[in-house]
């Protein structure tokens, strides 16, 4: 069974949880990379994203470094933005249909995951999906749940 990490990071707290997955399944990473990259001032996304519930923006991503057909599991990971999905994850969900493929999502957040995991689950078409929460403190600084506890979620997979 081949297993594929797809995730988006715009710090790097998506990117370090997805290296520690990667690490304890020695399995394949792929980054979601928006065709116009997000940059400047934190705090001017968070205020242009402000609506990503109700806007559902897609915006175009670049093509990915590997094939989600030639896996059996996928591990989705994204940050919180605005209480559910980031926008590039969005896009992501909505243009692969994972049907068949066993998946598994996580979110990086502060505290506040809204409806994330619903959100996701709803693009994905399932309900039945295994999710972990993975929280970092409000300054950014350090992650708060424990590396032990990622790495026993993703050895269910
Ligand atoms: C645009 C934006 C919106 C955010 N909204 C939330 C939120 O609704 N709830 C929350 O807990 N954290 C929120 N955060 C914090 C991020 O989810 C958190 O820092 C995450 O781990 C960042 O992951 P990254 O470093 O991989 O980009 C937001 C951050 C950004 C940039």
């Amino acid at each position: 069974m081949k297993t594929l990490i797809v995730y988006y990071s715009y710090g790097h707290h998506t990117r370090d949880v997805a290296e520690i997955m990667k690490k304890a399944l020695g399995c394949d990473l792929s980054e979601i990379v928006p065709v116009k990259a997000y940059t400047g001032v934190y705090q001017k996304l968070v205020d242009a994203t402000e609506n990503n519930r109700e806007t559902k923006n897609t915006p175009e991503i670049k093509p990915l470094s590997q094939k989600i057909s030639d896996y059996d599991n996928i591990i989705i990971g994204t940050p919180v933005w605005w209480y559910t999905m980031a926008e590039p994850v969005r896009t992501f969900l909505s243009q692969n249909d994972l049907t068949g493929k066993n998946v598994m999502i996580f979110a990086t957040n502060a505290g506040w995951i809204g409806s994330t995991f619903k959100d996701m689950k709803a693009l994905i078409g399932s309900t039945q999906i295994p999710e972990l929460d993975v929280k970092f403190s409000v300054d950014g600084e350090s992650m708060l749940t424990e590396a032990r506890v990622i790495e026993q979620f993703v050895k269910k997979s």
